[in-house]
């Protein structure tokens, strides 16, 4: 096994920050359309030294090992950074010790990111909470599957 696998593996076995937060200030969830796989992420925020930081982050992932291991990485890593700091996190930074990805593996970690800065997007006080009640059924149903071409990162509504 590759030091990557077991890296993913590690990460798999006690995956952080797994689930919902239900007070969120932000979330964002992306879809790709081809692999089919999905994630959302949540963002709370608490001021800190006269800084409005990221106090959690949290996500949802319906897709592979590597997208959850990524997402674990991530919503620790993200924890004390300013919105505009985890804006400017590359996918490659956001993998954390995973280090950098396997070419078949870079798009997870761009779900990850693309959820990420759909989060930061939509990032406003009380909003994702208002609509992760009306989202959450459709989560699933809403991700729509594109036939060939190439891979696309999508925000979902
Ligand atoms: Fe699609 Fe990993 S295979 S996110």
């Amino acid at each position: 096994m590759s030091s990557f696998e077991s890296k993913v593996r590690e990460a798999l076995a006690n995956p952080q920050n797994q689930g919902e937060i239900p007070d969120a200030d932000a979330m964002g969830t992306v879809g790709s359309p081809e692999c089919g796989d999905m994630l959302r992420m949540w963002l709370k925020f608490t001021e800190k030294d006269g800084k409005r930081v990221i106090d959690r982050a949290s996500f949802q992932a319906f897709g592979c090992q590597t997208a959850i291991a990524v997402a674990s990485m991530a919503t620790e890593l993200l924890r004390g950074k300013t919105a505009d700091e985890a804006k400017h996190l590359t996918a490659s930074e956001l993998t954390g010790d995973l280090g950098p990805l396997p070419p078949m593996k870079i798009h997870c970690g761009q779900l990850v990111e693309g959820a990420l800065r759909n989060a930061l997007d939509n990032d406003s006080p009380g909003a994702a909470a208002v609509e992760t009640g009306t989202m959450a059924p459709t989560l699933a149903s809403s991700l729509q599957r594109k036939a060939g071409g190439t891979l696309r990162i999508v925000p979902l509504d």
